[in-house]
């Protein structure tokens, strides 16, 4: 029998695209902790939300718990890593309660927007957080504060309908992995009603976040349909599939894996853009392009929107001893 030739398809590769420089740093403190200690070695929450990730750190002897009183008392010992995303003061202090040794694998970014947040109630400001309700990031921010000092806002209307509690001076800080769209929005709903509002030096949305929107809206234009490979609890990713979809793509699809891929959406297209959030590995990606590959004759182009070159410190216990890094 004869097999049709393959119909052809221009994969548009965004880039940035894929991990940042927190998630590296996280992932590569729970592979540093399993060489130094040995397995097991506690996470608390998924490292990074992303299932491969977590699998394949899980097969070399980390043991994911959601809270610190899942871990074994015979394991009080072992070190414990909290989360990119950041943890409220509560989990460290309990830890420290326990005896229990802990590495802090909180984003840099993240925990500068928790400086933030104190450095706002220090000077006796009421705090606003405009995030997503429930995701770790928020409970880790909200959590810097006594409960009820951080007020936070999702949308728009909430913006409007906010009322301050006092008559104290106001001030607003972000989760990390916000729409940038979305957020200006609410920032100009805020400044509208509050012109003295004091908003971060330095955005809080990060770097990552904003260059891989940035890529997104750039190849969005010039394709049918757009793929994110990221996780649904993947803060960054949701809005990367959001962003696609806003530009006009017709189908904007966030995947974990190929075998997700809902062929019959993409029946007929002829261009694709391809993304992945923050936490998804470039080894992903390839496999969603070998895919693709099996079925359409593609051809791969990248467009880049930013050069990234950020790159995070270690904690300490785990800086490598012997080659002295100057
Ligand atoms: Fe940090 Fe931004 Fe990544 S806050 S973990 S660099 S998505």
């Amino acid at each position: 029998a004869h097999t049709l030739p393959k119909p052809p398809l221009t994969i548009k590769l965004c880039a940035p695209r894929g991990f940042c420089a927190g998630v590296d740093r996280a992932i590569q403190i729970v592979e540093l902790a399993l060489e130094k200690y040995g397995r097991p070695v506690y996470v608390r929450h998924e490292i990074v939300h992303n299932r491969y990730v977590v699998d394949g750190l899980r097969a070399k002897g980390a043991v994911f718990v959601e809270e610190l009183d899942e871990i074994p008392a015979e394991h009080a010992e072992r070190p414990v890593i909290f989360s990119a995303h950041g943890v409220p003061k509560s989990v460290p202090a309990d830890a420290q309660t326990r005896n229990m040794f802990y590495l802090d694998a909180t984003c840099p970014l993240v925990s500068k927007v928790h400086k933030e947040a104190e450095i706002h109630h220090r000077r006796d400001r009421e705090i606003l957080l405009i995030g997503h309700k429930g995701h770790p990031e928020v409970i880790g921010t909200m959590g810097q504060l006594p409960e009820g000092t951080v007020t936070l806002i999702e949308t728009e209307q909430d913006a409007w309908e906010f009322e301050p509690k006092s008559a104290r001076q106001l001030a607003f800080i972000t989760q990390t992995t916000l729409s940038v769209d979305d957020t200006a929005g609410i920032v100009n709903v805020l400044r509208e009603r509050f012109p003295d509002i004091v908003a971060p030096h330095k955005e809080d949305i990060c770097y990552a976040t904003t260059n891989r929107q940035e890529a997104v809206k750039a190849v969005a234009p010039l394709v049918e349909a757009m793929i994110v490979v990221g996780a649904p609890n993947s803060s960054n990713s949701q809005r990367l599939r959001e962003v696609a979809e806003r530009e006009g793509c017709r189908v904007s699809a966030l995947v974990q894996r190929a075998a997700d891929i809902d062929w019959d959406a993409f029946d007929g297209i002829s261009s694709l853009g391809l993304t992945a959030g923050a936490s998804a590995p470039e080894a992903l990606v390839e496999e969603i392009i070998g895919a693709f590959a099996e079925r359409y004759a593609v051809t791969v182009d990248t467009v880049r929107t930013a050069d990234e070159t950020v790159v995070f410190n270690l904690p300490r216990e785990l800086r490598q001893t012997g080659h002295p890094s100057t």
